[in-house]
């Protein structure tokens, strides 16, 4: 990129120039700053500041996203990108806060919108701002037609991480079409060695990180299966070529959307770099009747200076703090499914149960199979009342064993999905998403029950409560087992039907929200045939989620780090299966399995009647070991010390709890060879005066490894691990001593 196109953007973001006017205190960190003269807006919280303001056209522009800015400095009124030619007008070079489709603008949009007369041409100008609690609101208004949109933007404090959303409001006196709307289009500041990071996958293979240059052009990832996805999930992270994982900038955001959805990275031609991130434009069409509104999801934005590390740990307190209904630290689960899959019974379960309560496990899940005619796959998927050939009293005996043996009781439920051959299905043909006289496409033989439908919601809610208030549950598994097909609505006029993509989230969020309210006890798990639906706007309604059905331990440690770069280790469930793997016929050690699964929130999933003494014995220990760590592995700083990205033979993490006072390094050695050179395991994130004793719950460490010395000693000096071998692990913890 030539030098002048750089300082000319730089100069149009307001980066560079000389008038002031702002000012704020610490205290008011939170809060966001306006010059009314300037009619600039400025938010800073934790270690970041972000700007924009009016320009002389009244249209909304970026001036500033990044590292903290000193309270005086200079933030002048955003002045558009002049024209570079006849095919780069300024229109479509100029970095807006939530550009419409309109005007000229060629770039991606974040609203676009159809008239009844065939007008689809939406240029918003700015019409006012207020300050509503810790957001603040901005209004726009397109300059001839009552379209008005409504940005809120709120910058928590203590991370910096600011939350975008918009609403559109149709005050005319006829129907307009929204074709395409984003939570808000984010300006990068104008640099030109931008790399992305994101996350792709398939089922049993989630959460693989992506990194690719930024050029010229669009990186488009999305959902268009109605549901978050195996396939990419709504995160992405930027950076720069100097950015490593504990230092250089990375700004880094995620949609909180649980249906389809789009984030567009892309350059226009003058470098400018833009994110937008909202409702997936695909198939997409929401017509609002005069007087209604369409609400965006959130778009949750952040930047860090400290690196991918540095990122990702401001971006999991902020989910601790922020997103998350509740943060207690997990329960250590048993879970069914790999040990009897369908084939649950009162007998088996008991048994199970009673190997579970022997191991310290705290919360005992009935995973698939305890309902209607379900033996497999191809029935009874709808009918949630309990099987009375395999359970003849109903689960109440089966939970008060689980209790009475001093663990909480979970269930297995998948609402959203219907088998044909079921008894609702067979009541209501016609409550599942479908186009009439088309083939309801079958996948894992189920359909998608339509929960955009009222009767649909309210059925649901009615059997999932009565459900939960007829037995002592603690715990929903809510999985949703396959994408959207023939996404069609028949129930409702054909120009309403697209309506689904936003309405169905909508009601799962309230029934969610609804049965919270109703159970405040019961805690949900969100599983989508594995990782398929994690995002922040499942996490607020959910306690826990199911990261992948690939519980081989080394495949895990992948995914794990895929997951760690977005969310937080605090949702993050891992369980201990049965070697060989089922997935990849890998054979580990139960102490390797054991380590893999504590870098999360601990379960156990393998079959407990196929364990010698020795595996319970060995287990009890660790789970012991395990719940003395959990608050620190789980709600604790994430340092990835060496990641196992790219086929390193090495990975390491550590966890550092937040009074500092205990870290837990975990280490892994893949596979050895060719006596390669083992350098030590350098810490971080410790309290250099402190004095931290070490202690060993699996594997060990070098010979003449002290058993005592200061976080000095460790991040300089290192702990090397004894590994050797395949499929080696070691878990370390330091407690201030
Ligand atoms: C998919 C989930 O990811 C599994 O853990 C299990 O619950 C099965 N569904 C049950 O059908």
């Amino acid at each position: 990129m030539k030098n002048i196109d750089r300082r000319r953007r730089a100069v149009c973001m307001g980066m560079l120039g000389g008038l002031a006017g702002l000012t704020m205190g610490d205290a008011a960190r939170a809060r966001p700053t306006i010059d009314d003269a300037a009619r600039v807006f400025r938010l800073d919280g934790g270690a970041v500041t972000y700007a924009f303001g009016v320009n002389p056209d009244g249209r909304l522009q970026t001036i500033y996203w990044g590292s903290a800015l000193a309270p005086d400095d200079p933030l002048p009124a955003p002045a558009p990108v002049p024209e570079n030619s006849s095919n780069e007008t300024s229109i479509t070079v100029t970095p807006f806060e939530y550009p419409g489709f309109g005007a000229g603008l060629t770039v991606e949009p974040a609203l676009k919108v159809t008239f009844p007369d065939g007008v689809r041409d939406l240029d918003l100008r700015y019409v006012g701002h207020r300050i509503d609690g810790e957001r603040l609101i901005v209004t726009l208004k397109d300059v001839s037609r009552a379209v008005h949109v409504t940005l809120a933007y709120a910058m928590d404090a203590a991370s910096g991480i600011l939350s975008r959303s918009a609403v559109v409001e149709n005050r005319t006196n006829g129907w307009i079409q929204v074709d395409q709307m984003a939570a808000a289009s984010i300006n990068l500041p104008y640099d030109d060695d931008y790399r992305l990071s994101y996350l792709t996958g398939r089922w049993a293979g989630e959460f693989a990180l992506q990194t690719r240059p930024v050029g010229p052009g669009a990186t488009v990832i999305e959902s268009r299966k109605g549901v978050t996805s195996h396939q990419a999930n709504p995160w992405i992270a930027l950076s720069r070529a100097m950015t490593e994982e504990e230092s250089g900038p990375v700004w880094f955001g995620a949609l909180g959307w649980s249906g389809a959805w789009r984030i567009g990275v892309d350059m226009d031609s003058l470098g400018g770099v833009r994110v937008t991130a909202g409702y997936n434009p695909f198939d997409f069409a929401y017509r609002l009747k005069p007087g209604e509104r369409l609400a965006s999801p959130l778009f949750h934005a952040g930047y860090s200076g400290d690196g991918f590390g540095g990122a990702s740990r401001l971006f999991h307190r902020y989910q601790r703090t922020r997103i998350l209904p509740a943060l207690r630290p997990r329960p250590v689960l048993y879970n069914s499914w790999e040990a009897t899959e369908f084939a649950v019974d009162e007998a088996g379960q008991m048994a199970l149960a009673e190997k579970a309560a022997s191991l310290g496990i705290e919360r005992f899940v009935v995973d698939d199979g305890w309902f209607g005619a379900r033996n497999n796959s191809k029935a009874g998927l709808g009918d949630w009342v309990v099987n009375t050939k395999k359970f003849p009293n109903g689960l109440t005996p089966l939970i008060k064993r689980v209790n009475d043996l001093g663990m909480e009781f979970g269930l297995w439920v998948e609402p959203e999905m219907v088998n044909p051959d079921s008894d609702l299905y067979r009541a209501h043909p016609d409550w599942v998403i479908h186009f009439p006289g088309r083939t309801r496409s079958e996948a894992r033989d189920q359909l998608v029950l339509n929960l955009a439908r009222k009767d649909v919601y309210d059925h649901l809610l009615t059997v999932l409560d009565r459900l939960l208030g007829a037995n002592n549950i603690a715990f929903l598994k809510w999985d949703h087992n396959r994408a959207w097909s023939e996404p069609g609505w028949p129930q409702v006029p054909p120009a309403e039907q697209q309506r689904l993509y936003v309405t169905y989230v909508d009601n799962l969020y309230k029934l969610l929200g609804e049965l919270r309210r109703r159970h405040p006890k019961v805690e949900i798990e969100s599983c989508a045939s594995g990782g398929g639906r994690v995002d922040l706007g499942i996490m607020a309604l959910t306690d826990q989620v199911w990261v992948s059905d690939n519980t081989d331990p080394y495949d895990r440690l992948l995914i794990q780090d895929g997951f760690s770069r977005a969310y937080a280790p605090a949702i993050m469930m891992a369980w201990v299966t049965d070697s060989p793997n089922w997935v990849n016929k890998r054979a580990t050690s139960l102490e390797y399995r054991f380590v893999s699964s504590m870098q999360g929130a601990l379960g156990i999933g393998a079959n407990l009647n196929h364990w010698n003494a020795r595996d319970f014995t060995e287990a009890k220990r660790l789970i012991a070991e395990y719940k003395r760590i959990r608050v620190t592995v789980q709600q604790g700083d994430l340092y990835r010390l060496i990641s196992p990205q790219g086929g390193s033979a090495r990975s390491a993490t550590l966890s550092v709890a937040q009074d500092g006072n205990q870290a837990v390094l975990f280490a892994f050695l893949h596979s050895g060879g060719m006596r390669d050179p083992a350098p030590p395991i350098r810490l971080r994130g410790l309290d250099p005066r402190k004095m931290y004793g070490l202690r060993t719950i699996a594997g060990g460490v070098a010979p003449r490894t002290p058993k005592r010395a200061s976080g000095a000693y460790w991040m300089g000096q290192g702990i090397q691990p004894n590994l050797a071998g395949d499929f080696q692990a070691a878990a370390i913890v330091l407690e201030v001593a």
